[in-house]
């Protein structure tokens, strides 16, 4: 398809149509960057989570779970140093009174020189045809090294500006690159700021002498506070995992791309707790183990990337991002860290208790080192669904697919009666009844069965069960494929198998 912004719309509006997501509150005309996950939607975020939990908490032996509270003591985030340090640095136009994210802005600026290098590269392709060797031109080439070097030099500058809290130095930076405001088109600046992003809100009446609590900008600090409980509760040795998905909030100043930048919005994060001094070691195992994990699900590994932080968080000694290429571009979508030992550390000392595991191999006790994993499951959600959006012809006609991985679609099966009489519906109950214990399908009868097979492929059904007068009598069915659009006879005694198979989860190991 031709133009990003256009396929981006057009997903968007599709989510809605088929009730995946709504927009938060809609009746009231809508809370910015919050939103509701429809019926379809629910399925394949639970589905998401699903798949994400077992392929952490079932398939690692040294991986177990935790549910904490969203709520926590308030000094947790003055120890794990979100108080003052979890800030962004916010710019206002003047003009248009619109606020933007002074780091947003220069990677923005710095990826339309990245777009730059990559039509350099695709008209080599043309010129060179086969013989063309990627690696040697952006290496070689004067003008993506020159792209390449001035992109790295801004991000420099950038970095070192924001590690000396330089926030003048910032603003100056984006005068100098001439960027405007995309809406006034000027460049009309107001000095740069930094903003907390944690939500407050208070516990118990003020009579009673209420205090201040903050919404969890993270699930991690559940994870690191639970530590000792769950290492010894479930009598685990390092190094051990503890995951968790549960909701984050921020008070995101710029919240835009739909469901990609939220200010409520859920997270899969796993803390991996290692021996000091082994931690790079995890770090790379665990960068790999998360890039499979994406491949897994059959999405073409041109559109991941690594991407190294330069500007390193309050706690992290290396991290990096698993980047996607969403319709607008590549974006974080999950976030690997090594996080030291800076957060156990902290609340060891402003708890006054100790945070330590004794290592019964070594003699010694210490506070374990921690790679975190770290994944928006709404930016999962935005990755399954971007992806799978497809606009086809067939027969002259438009076919509109959601071809979203067998295992993930909110319904695995459709059953369908050809006819409303003959008793057609009432064996495509059996039917229904044979599978609905462990696969979510639909019984739809209504309209002809081109267009129920339509409105399918529109939520992804992996499987159309239709039922028509020889079911009656031989007790099959025809099968329709989401993907090829073939159909098979089969007998409704292996219908189960046939939906088990396609549905299961070892397909994706
Ligand atoms: N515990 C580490 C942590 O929270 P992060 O990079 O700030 O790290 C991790 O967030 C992931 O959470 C991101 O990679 C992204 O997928 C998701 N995320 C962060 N902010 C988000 C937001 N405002 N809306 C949706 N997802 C968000």
């Amino acid at each position: 398809m031709a133009n990003y912004e256009e396929v981006f719309k057009k997903v968007v509006a599709h989510a809605k149509e088929y009730g995946f997501i709504f927009q938060s509150s809609e009746l009231y005309d809508g809370l910015a960057a919050v939103y509701d996950y429809g019926p379809n939607g629910s399925e394949l975020k639970n589905n998401i989570r699903n798949y994400w939990w077992k392929s952490m908490v079932n398939m690692n032996e040294n991986i177990v779970g935790l549910d904490s509270s969203i709520f926590m003591h308030p000094t947790t985030w003055k120890a794990s140093g979100h108080v003052d340090a979890f800030n962004d640095p916010l710019i206002d136009n003047k003009d248009s009174k619109k606020r933007y994210r002074a780091d947003v802005l220069i990677e923005d600026y710095v990826a339309k020189i990245e777009g730059k290098i990559e039509k350099e590269v695709k008209k080599a392709i043309k010129r060179f045809g086969d013989s063309f060797d990627k690696e040697q031109f952006v290496g070689t080439n004067p003008r993506v090294l020159g792209y390449k070097s001035k992109c790295m030099s801004i991000m420099q500058r950038f970095s070192e500006a924001m590690a000396a809290n330089k926030l003048d130095d910032v603003k100056t930076l984006i005068k100098e690159l001439g960027i405007v405001c995309p809406v006034s088109g000027t460049k009309n600046w107001t000095d740069v700021r930094q903003f907390n992003l944690m939500f407050k809100t208070q516990m118990g009446s003020t009579a009673d002498g209420a205090s201040d609590l903050y919404l969890r900008p993270e699930t991690a600090q559940g994870i690191f506070v639970n530590f000792l409980n769950v290492q010894k509760t479930a009598r685990m040795k390092i190094p051990f995992g503890i995951a968790q998905t549960g909701k984050a909030f921020r008070n995101e100043i710029v919240a835009r791309q739909f469901i990609f930048r939220m200010r409520e919005f859920e997270q899969m994060e796993m803390q991996f707790f290692v021996r000091p001094g082994k931690e790079m070691k995890w770090y790379e195992h665990w960068k790999d183990s998360r890039m499979k994990w994406h491949l897994s699900l059959g999405i073409d590994k041109e559109l991941f990337r690594f991407h190294d932080h330069d500007n390193l968080a309050h706690y992290a000694n290396a991290a990096c991002d698993i980047e996607f290429k969403f319709p607008f571009g590549f974006k974080e979508l999950e976030g690997i860290h090594s996080r030291t030992d800076f957060d156990l550390k902290s609340h060891q000392k402003h708890s006054g208790r100790k945070v330590q595991y004794f290592d019964p191999e070594i003699n010694e006790s210490y506070i374990p080192y921690v790679v975190e994993t770290s994944i928006g499951l709404d930016r999962m959600f935005l990755t399954i669904l971007s992806n799978s959006y497809k606009e086809e012809k067939v027969n002259g006609e438009n076919r509109l697919v959601l071809s979203i991985p067998a295992l993930l679609a909110p319904v695995k099966a459709a059953v369908l009666p050809l006819t409303k009489k003959d008793g057609l519906p009432e064996k495509a109950r059996e039917i229904l009844s044979l599978l609905q214990c462990d696969f979510l399908c639909q019984y739809e009868e209504k309209d002809s069965i081109g267009k129920r097979y339509r409105r399918q492929d529109a939520i992804g059904t992996p499987y159309c069960i239709t039922v028509d007068h020889q079911s009656l009598e031989d007790n099959t069915v025809t099968v329709r494929d989401r993907d090829t659009m073939a159909q098979e006879r089969v007998a409704i005694d292996r219908l189960y198998t046939l939906v088990s198979k396609k549905v299961d989860f070892r397909n994706y190991l």
